[in-house]
């Protein structure tokens, strides 16, 4: 595996491969990996001639006050997991590079972006969307992979790459968890003992709420209710952020849930936001 530092060698590179007819693929990360990346890393692996994984804390999708400073870092062991997921290039840019003084062009999807996350962090997916096009445009991939996990963000990447004819293949691949069901997170180790023992407790709400959904509850308001009143009881050391019932491309709050219904939640447990989510109905 080769560690590339410099947009222009990497975006040279990958044009040399795509004359040659490579497949590249594209996982873009903000590195201190888990088990959450190593699973796409290595989806990437089976699937592409070339992979390239991108570690890059990108200072843009950060608000005044969030944990830009904070944010772990492993560049060594990320490397050997990287290598050891089969990534071919890991590339770790300097934010001086990526956004040298005077960039000016942003890429926003508000539509979606207004919603869920975005009301707590107003510029967050703008900074995504636009790094994650300058990765494409360096990487080149004929695929790019995201996790589910960053339900919202993986909706946006799509919609954006579908309005302005990016021709890549955005693939998302399923939530990994700890074994007792919390979501693997790179800010999880913000967690005291207290809270790490009930953030499980966030995906047993949810599945609470499948399971009402699955025994013919409709309403989403109700299915809602069920899973708040579960939450205030068994998460009590959170406070929520936003509980929202959704369609799963549109981000639209649904009423009723009938064929596709996404229950996106966020949460603030000490000094860690975390997110979750589970589709209701639907697949
Ligand atoms: P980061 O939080 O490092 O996540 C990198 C990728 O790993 C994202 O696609 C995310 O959805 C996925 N991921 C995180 N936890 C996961 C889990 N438990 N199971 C499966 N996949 C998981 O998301 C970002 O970085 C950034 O916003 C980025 C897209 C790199 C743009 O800067």
């Amino acid at each position: 595996m080769q560690i590339l530092t410099d947009p222009r060698t990497l975006q040279q590179t990958c044009l040399r491969w795509r004359a040659d007819g490579q497949h590249t693929v594209l996982v873009p990360t903000m590195g201190y990996y888990h088990s959450g990346h190593e699973s796409l890393i290595s989806y990437a692996r089976s699937v592409g001639d070339k992979v390239v994984v991108s570690l890059f804390v990108n200072p843009t999708q950060f608000g005044p006050g969030e944990d830009l400073a904070a944010y772990p870092r492993d560049l060594e062991r990320d490397a050997a997991l990287a290598e050891a997921n089969g990534a071919d290039i890991l590339f770790t840019p300097q934010p001086a590079d990526m956004f040298p003084a005077g960039h000016a062009t942003w890429i926003e999807v508000p539509s979606l972006a207004g919603t869920l996350c975005g009301v707590s962090r107003p510029t967050h997916f703008r900074g995504v969307c636009t790094v994650v096009m300058k990765l494409f445009q360096l990487a080149m991939p004929r695929t790019a992979v995201f996790g589910q996990k960053d339900w919202q963000q993986l909706a946006i990447i799509r919609r954006m790459a579908r309005d302005l004819n990016v021709p890549v293949d955005v693939v998302g691949r399923p939530i990994v968890r700890e074994q007792d069901g919390l979501a693997m997170s790179s800010r999880n180790i913000y967690l005291s003992t207290e809270e790490r023992a009930q953030a499980p407790n966030i995906h047993h709400g949810l599945a609470l709420g499948r399971a009402l959904v699955q025994g013919g509850e409709r309403d989403a308001a109700a299915v809602a209710e069920g899973m708040r009143r579960y939450w205030r009881e068994n998460l009590p050391l959170a406070q929520e952020d936003y509980i929202s019932i959704v369609h799963p491309e549109t981000l639209e709050p649904l009423a009723r849930i009938t064929d596709a219904a996404l229950c996106a939640v966020a949460f603030r447990l000490g000094k860690a936001r975390l997110i979750d989510n589970m589709l209701l109905a639907g697949e």
